[in-house]
């Protein structure tokens, strides 16, 4: 555990997992994983902590040697996967043995992230959970939530729901014990599915409530947008390799989020411009390249984690831009609907010219509508290159810098 310490501190990196040449092999608490660790709440990893000590760091470091990968695949570990010759934390949780954590923070704004519409769905919130250190991850990735159910076909416990960590590896209370989410609450008022009939709905924890309707309460979001500090929680994983930030402190970051898909956006963003773990010795930061975030949501009132970004687009001018479209409010020129697509139109030339850049990656997370938006705005100036715009991003898909992820 104190090798494991050492390694984060040295590598000063999320992925500490990724230990580079010169560090000493991966956190010795990963590698024994012994049985008889296990305590009552699931397959904890002995000194899993100290995996998550280590996981402090950034993603952003030279890649290790490939011989250290091959060992690495030649003995499967378990709870951990070489994605890039690197080991990262993966499903040492699983449904049938989920790690039971406490709930430490639901809503850390005043009331949710998000205010009232007048849309049924209207809410989405951040809640932080305690994993003790045993879940460790690192930014990018997602772990699953069992609700108690009953779910669709009346199944308890229900089936896991996937959720994209919205914290960066060290947690919100950088301690390297918290895990936290950003999660839509699913309301649906008379549609096609109900599992409250009219006179059933209650007031949710907002407020919220619609008895005069028959209504459909999605069964995980609810468990855990109603949740209050204390109240247990199931999880699964850690799990998800898509998403996972660059090695190379300056490579170029461009983020497409819509709605709750700011939440692996958030983890990076944390990472790079908030967390201890992402400050450099000269007192800036290890980051050196330049991110940009592009964000999509119906209204302003829905303008997740806005604070944040104002607070970084404050200090870090040069390295972070901020734009955002609110569809419901916005329109652009042509008089069109202002998704996130019609945003970054106004800036293709620009961001075309950063994808020509080996250095930068796209990460898109949120609705699936989102790919199909990238070829309506990037189509037109990949024709004018002499190029076909899917056959662009499947080239940069293969060179591992163009990262989706659409629910
Ligand atoms: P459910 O109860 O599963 O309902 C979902 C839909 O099913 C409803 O629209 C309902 O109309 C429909 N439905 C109801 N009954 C039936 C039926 N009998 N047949 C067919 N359809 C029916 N969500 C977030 O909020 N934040 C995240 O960060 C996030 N990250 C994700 C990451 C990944 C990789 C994936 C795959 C998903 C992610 N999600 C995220 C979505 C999340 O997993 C859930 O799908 C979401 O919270 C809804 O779950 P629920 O249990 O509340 O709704
Ligand atoms: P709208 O719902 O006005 O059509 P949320 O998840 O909070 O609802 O936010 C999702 C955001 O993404 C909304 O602003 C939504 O707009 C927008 N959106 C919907 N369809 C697409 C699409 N195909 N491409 C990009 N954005 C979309």
């Amino acid at each position: 555990m104190a090798q494991a310490a050492a390694v984060g501190a040295l590598l000063g990196a999320s992925t500490a997992f990724l230990a580079p040449s010169a560090a000493p092999a991966p956190a010795p608490a990963l590698r024994g994983a012994p049985h008889s660790s296990r305590d009552s709440t699931g397959p904890g990893l002995a000194g899993a902590a100290g995996v998550g000590a280590a996981a402090l760091g950034l993603g952003l470091l030279a890649a290790r040697p490939a011989a250290t990968a091959c060992r690495a695949a030649a003995v499967k570990k378990k709870g951990v996967k070489v994605v890039h010759g690197k080991e990262i934390p993966w499903n040492l949780f699983s449904p049938k043995a989920p790690y039971q954590g406490k709930v430490v923070e639901n809503d850390v704004h005043k009331q949710t992230l998000t205010e009232p519409t007048g849309d049924a769905n209207w809410e989405t919130t951040h809640v932080t959970f305690d994993h003790g250190g045993k879940v460790p991850y690192i930014e990018g990735q997602s772990i699953g939530v069992i609700a108690p159910g009953p779910d669709k076909k009346g199944e308890q416990p229900a089936k896991i729901r996937l959720y994209s960590i919205a914290s960066s590896a060290v947690g919100d209370d950088q301690t390297s014990k918290t895990v936290s989410l950003c999660v839509k609450r699913v309301v649906e008022v008379d549609g096609k599915f109900a599992n409250r009939q009219k006179g059933e709905d209650k007031p949710d924890k907002a407020g919220t409530a619609y008895p005069e309707n028959q209504v459909y309460r999605g069964v995980c979001s609810n468990h855990i947008c109603d949740m209050t500090p204390g109240d247990e929680v199931l999880i699964t994983g850690p799990t998800g390799a898509e998403m996972l930030l660059p090695e190379d402190p300056e490579a170029n970051i461009i983020m497409l989020a819509t709605g709750t898909g700011i939440a692996p956006m958030r983890s990076y963003l944390r990472l790079l411009f908030h967390d201890k773990a992402g400050a450099s010795s000269d007192g800036g930061r290890k980051f050196k390249g330049k991110a940009w975030l592009f964000m999509g949501v119906p209204y302003s009132k829905s303008l997740l984690y806005d604070d944040e970004h104002q607070t970084y687009k404050k200090a870090f001018p040069d390295q972070f831009r901020y734009d955002y479209a609110v569809s419901r409010e916005q329109k652009n020129a042509a008089g069109q609907k202002m998704y996130i697509q019609t945003k970054m139109a106004e800036y293709a030339e620009e961001l075309w010219e950063m994808m020509q850049d080996e250095k930068t990656h796209v990460y898109m997370c949120g609705l699936k509508g989102m790919e199909s938006g990238m070829a309506e705005c990037f189509g037109p100036i990949a024709e004018k290159n002499g190029l076909v715009w899917a056959e662009f991003a499947k080239a940069m898909k293969k060179a591992d810098r163009y990262h989706v992820e659409v629910y």
